[in-house]
Formats: structure tokens, C-alpha cells, sequence
């Protein structure tokens, strides 16, 4: 038995650190938490997608009385612009939340759906997609690719033919 290690690079910045374009791309995701509908979590999550045709595109999370068929922020956002924009690359994904009743001063991390389909349209675009992840006192924990939020991914790799 061998232990093995791998890394995983991140970026820590405040955000006033943050290009211009950054700053908006994070106020875009803030100004989506407001429109979230979270009745049951109270936990309102913002997605803002920058394309590569410098399109903004929103999300929030979508919640359901039958809980699994709401829908995270991330993939609010990622799946209007995959269905409107199918050809245009996706450059960055900002995320930022907001809740009366948690505790959030930390980044919101990404769930593992959210991660895989992050994962998906990195691959099919063959361009790393950079995800800012924003918290309430404006720390921001950047990866410059999904891999680093999903190491040991499953991918289309792996569903080839022979
Ligand atoms: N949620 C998101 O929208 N994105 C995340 O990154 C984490 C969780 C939503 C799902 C649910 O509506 C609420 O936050 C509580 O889990």
C-alpha cells in the first residue's frame, strides 16, 4: 500500500481585491439571493455565470414542498445558460448566500451535484471554468478550475466505448 497526496489550489481574496468585472459578477450573484425561493430552508443562495460572449446570467435556488425537486443556485444558472447559449463557454461562476436564520460568514461551498454539473461543462468546453465563492464578509475562496472542487471527477472518460 502506497499513500499518494494531490493538491488543490485555491485563491484567497477580500473583494475589493477583485477586478472590476469580478466585483460585478459577485454583485450579480448577491442581487439573485434576493429573488431566491427558499420558504423551507430560509437559506437563499445567488449564481451568477459570466460567458465568454460577456453575457450575465442569474440563478437562484428554486425550493419544492416535496424537497428533492427543488433546485440549487448553480444549477438554476448553469442549465439557462447551457439551454440559451449551448455553444458559448462559460469563463466564471460567482456564488454567494445570505440567510436570516444560519450562520453563513463563510463561503457557501457548492454541493456535489452542483460541483458534477460544473464538472460537466468544463469538460464539454475544454476550458476551465473559474468559480468564486463569496461570503457575507467579503471573503472570497477562488479555484481557477471545478477540478479543484472535484478531484477524482467522473467523466466522459470513463463512458467511452471500446
Ligand atoms: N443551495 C444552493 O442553492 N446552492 C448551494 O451551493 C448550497 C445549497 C440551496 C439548496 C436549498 O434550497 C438550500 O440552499 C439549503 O440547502
Amino acid at each position: 500500500m502506497k499513500e499518494e497526496k494531490i493538491n488543490l489550489t485555491f485563491l484567497k481574496a477580500h473583494f475589493n481585491e477583485l477586478d472590476e468585472a469580478e466585483q460585478q459578477l459577485i454583485n450579480m450573484a448577491k442581487s439573485a439571493y434576493s429573488n431566491a425561493y427558499a420558504p423551507y430552508s430560509g437559506f437563499l443562495v445567488g449564481a451568477a455565470v459570466l460567458l465568454e460572449n460577456d453575457k450575465i446570467i442569474s440563478g437562484n435556488n428554486q425550493e419544492n414542498v416535496a424537497y428533492p425537486s427543488g433546485l440549487c443556485a448553480e444549477r438554476v444558472a448553469l442549465y439557462y445558460a447551457g439551454a440559451n447559449y449551448p455553444n458559448v463557454k462559460v469563463n466564471t461562476i460567482a456564488i454567494s448566500a445570505k440567510s436570516k436564520t444560519y450562520d453563513i460568514t463563510d463561503v457557501v461551498s457548492p454541493c456535489g451535484a452542483c460541483r458534477q454539473v460544473m464538472a460537466e461543462y468544463q469538460q464539454k468546453q475544454h476550458k476551465n471554468i473559474r468559480v468564486l465563492l463569496h461570503s457575507s464578509n467579503n471573503k472570497v475562496l477562488i479555484a481557477n478550475s471545478v477540478e479543484d472542487l472535484l478531484p477524482f471527477m467522473f467523466n466522459s472518460e470513463q463512458l467511452r466505448k471500446f
